[in-house]
């Protein structure tokens, strides 16, 4: 009896096209005085065995009919028309929470760069993407046939006389022409390289450039300042050194190395003491001025603060990797 009275339910429900009908439904079965309401409440009469068996299967039908009319009126209410938001909505249930955000590793690192550089009283300024040659060359020593040109190979934008900054050296320039020193500033931003991808290599990268100019700043003040970031940034432990390098816009040039868990030495930034043309560029008065630049890969750094072995992870996207920070 019950099976029949479930069979004629849902073919019913199958069959519906409209709420009012499923409504109508709901009543004629589950309702108060609903069909298979009423055989529930007459099993009390019912001896205990039989009462307890009989139970069990309505009830489990009743469930059956409950749930495909919910199902239903689910597919109503998702139609557009006069049935639509007219469903039952279980107030009970928990909200939806929105995934929260959090920010990508590079930021992470680039703000712990800012913060430490500010607390040794650098100033953080920003500087365009789009480039012209002046700045991204000329200004910093290297003119345009020169063959250390080819150290950065660059994005030219096409027919016009701009280009995607490959460092982001040329705020040395744009800011020393508006500013006299002393001075004390990074720069921090994206940078552009026309070259093959590989494990440590990416046509855009975060760099952060550092000025710093006053009368008698010497290697000894870069060395000083260097150092202290890299203890602030990686722990008191970080050994570091300095090697020869070649810029075009400082004289010397040194690379620093860092040394890594396997024991090996890693360069992360080119750097040297700022070369004369370009002071002579910005039109500070020769030998007047001295001081010290660097550029640091940011994608360098968190690779090795956070045991990260390929570059190409930080632009993947892959939710996979970028929720563990
Ligand atoms: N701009 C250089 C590069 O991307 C790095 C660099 C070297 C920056 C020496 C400096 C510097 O400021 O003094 O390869």
């Amino acid at each position: 009896m019950f099976n029949q009275i479930k069979e004629k339910a849902l073919k019913e429900i199958a069959q519906t096209k409209d709420l009012k009908k499923l409504e109508q439904i709901y009543r004629r079965y589950l309702g108060r005085k609903g069909e298979l309401t009423k055989v529930l409440r007459s099993l009390k009469d019912l001896p205990d065995k039989e009462r307890r068996e009989k139970g069990q299967l309505a009830n489990q039908f009743k469930k059956e009919i409950d749930e495909a009319i919910k199902t239903k009126d689910r597919e109503f209410s998702g139609q557009s028309g006069s049935a639509k938001g007219k469903g039952w909505i279980d107030v009970s249930a928990p909200g939806l929470r929105p995934p929260e955000g959090h920010p990508h590793p590079i930021s992470l690192a680039q703000r712990q760069v800012e913060d430490i550089f500010q607390s040794m009283g650098f100033s953080v300024v920003e500087g365009p993407e789009i480039e012209n040659e002046y700045y991204n060359f000329d200004a910093l020593n290297i003119p345009k046939d020169h063959p250390a040109r080819d150290l950065w190979d660059t994005f030219w934008l096409k027919d016009i006389d701009l280009l995607l900054r490959t460092h982001t050296s040329p705020m040395q320039a744009r800011y020393m022409e508006k500013h006299q020193p002393p001075l004390r500033i990074i720069v921090p931003g994206r940078c552009f390289r026309h070259e093959a991808t590989d494990a440590s290599h990416d046509v855009q990268f975060y760099q952060t450039e550092g000025l710093m100019v006053g009368r008698d700043i010497s290697m000894v003040h870069f060395k000083g300042i260097v150092e202290e970031f890299l203890k602030q940034f990686f722990g008191p432990e970080v050994k570091m050194r300095l090697r020869p390098g070649y810029f075009p816009f400082t004289e010397p040039s040194f690379e620093v190395d860092i040394k890594d868990k396997k024991k090996n030495w890693l360069e992360i930034m080119g750097a040297g003491m700022v070369h004369q043309n370009v002071f002579k560029e910005v039109g500070y008065p020769l030998r007047k001025w001295q001081g010290f630049a660097f550029g640091v890969g940011l994608e360098r750094l968190a690779m090795l603060k956070y045991k990260i072995d390929d570059i190409r992870l930080f632009y993947s996207g892959d939710l996979r990797f970028l929720n563990q920070f």
